[in-house]
């Protein structure tokens, strides 16, 4: 079947087969490309479909040599309706890996549950022995408990209700939107869903059951970004969670002997999880505006090479003063801020197209999903099974 986008908010709910290969084959050329590094070599990544996961998933592979396990919450095909982006970009990528030598399997289901931790330890015990790195990229809409208990994550403000400029994503107009503020329900069920609580699950469950090497290191991705986003992220249910995240990282140092924690501030960047996020797709299309005016503009598998090849295995790990890794070094470079901050107060309906990137921003979007991707010819039946 032919295979077009169908936009529906901030989502595209089809996805295309070989545009997501296509994609994927890109970033596998990119981390072929960096400098050989030592690396661990059996790397465990929960949320290894899109994103910032896969592209973890993609640098350990390629720029280390590893073998890898995924686990992905993804939707398979019905024969009517695509699979989601995630379940052909894995598809994809177990592929290109087995082509090349490497080990790569994927679990398809919810990393929250025991029976999925049970099945990916089953599958170390068989297939790798021990695991030497685990890769916590989750980024989950909610979180079904044991009991049965569901949490919900909600991207809202604490404390006042907080109004902003924000971009239109249906008419590329400037307007106003207000994000409310969260009750403590919420905060709560945010903190539950992307805070670290499943993080440090994870660690336990599989060191005891005896795979984890020694010297394992398990590293979770956070944001703090700027001033201006503070109200909607940083000082929102999600910096709850990810303030939730950074303690859970202090715990797993505390509690697990020969487990080393990093938690690694990245990028603000175009993702599935991203983009639902209100106001903030104008920041993003600002500063990938200034970012690429400067050269330093990154994507997922530009800035997972560069905490593989930078920050995590090129001796010492850098860290700042709360002991984390800093990614968003380039986005939050004084210059840049202060260009983007520029730009953010003269912005409006009249000249947005001009001072953000808003074809960048659409670009990436697009992408994701597999389309608008040149090379691959879309007018073509594609096999969505
Ligand atoms: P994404 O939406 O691209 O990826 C989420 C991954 O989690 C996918 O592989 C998905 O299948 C998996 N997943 C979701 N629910 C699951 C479940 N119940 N069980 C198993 N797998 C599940 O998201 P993105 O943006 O790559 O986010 C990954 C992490 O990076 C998050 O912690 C996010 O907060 C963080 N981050 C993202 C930034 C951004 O701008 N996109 C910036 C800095 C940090």
């Amino acid at each position: 079947m032919v295979v077009e986008p169908k936009v529906r908010g901030f989502i595209c709910i089809t996805a295309h087969p070989e545009g997501c290969k296509e994609n994927v084959r890109r970033q596998i050329e990119y981390a072929k490309a960096q400098e050989k590094k030592e690396t661990p070599k059996k790397v465990l990544v929960i949320g290894c479909s899109t994103g910032y996961g896969l592209a973890s998933r993609i640098s350990a592979a390629y720029i280390g040599g590893a073998d890898t396990l995924g686990v992905m919450f993804e939707k398979e095909s019905n024969g009517k309706r695509t699979a989601t982006p995630g379940l052909y970009n894995t598809r994809a990528f177990e592929e290109f890996a087995k082509q090349d030598g490497l080990y790569a399997k994927s679990i398809n289901g919810d990393a929250f549950s025991k029976e999925i931790k049970d099945e990916v330890i089953e599958t170390i015990k068989n297939d790798m022995g021990k695991v030497d790195m685990v890769i916590y990229s989750l980024a989950a809409p909610r979180r079904t408990m044991a009991d049965g208990t569901v949490y919900q994550s909600s991207l809202k403000t604490t404390g006042e209700d907080f109004t902003q400029k924000s971009w239109n994503l249906e008419n590329d107009t400037i307007c106003e939107a207000t994000i409310p503020s969260a009750t403590a329900e919420e905060i709560e069920g945010t903190v539950k869903v992307m805070g670290g609580e499943d993080w440090v699950d994870w660690i336990e469950a599989l060191k005891s059951a005896d795979v984890l090497a020694d010297n394992a290191i398990t590293v979770a991705y956070s944001y703090i970004g700027p001033e201006l986003t503070y109200p909607v992220y940083y000082h929102g249910t999600i910096g709850k969670a990810k303030d939730h995240l950074y303690e859970s990282s202090k715990k797993i140092n505390d509690q697990f002997d020969g487990v080393k924690a990093y938690i690694s501030v990245n990028k603000a960047l175009v993702t599935q999880a991203s983009s639902a996020i209100p106001i903030v797709p104008l920041y993003f299309s600002i500063l990938y505006k200034v970012m690429k005016a400067k050269n330093i503009h990154e994507g997922c598998i530009e800035q997972m090479a560069r905490l593989f090849t930078e920050k995590l295995f090129n001796g010492s790990v850098p860290v700042d003063e709360k002991g984390m890794i800093r990614l968003d070094d380039w986005e939050m470079r004084e210059d840049v801020q202060s260009e983007v901050m520029d730009i953010w107060g003269k912005i409006n309906s009249d000249n947005i197209k001009e001072l953000a990137d808003i074809d960048g921003y659409w670009s990436d979007f697009f992408n994701m999903f597999g389309f608008k991707i040149d090379g691959v010819d879309y007018t073509k039946d594609v096999d969505i099974m």
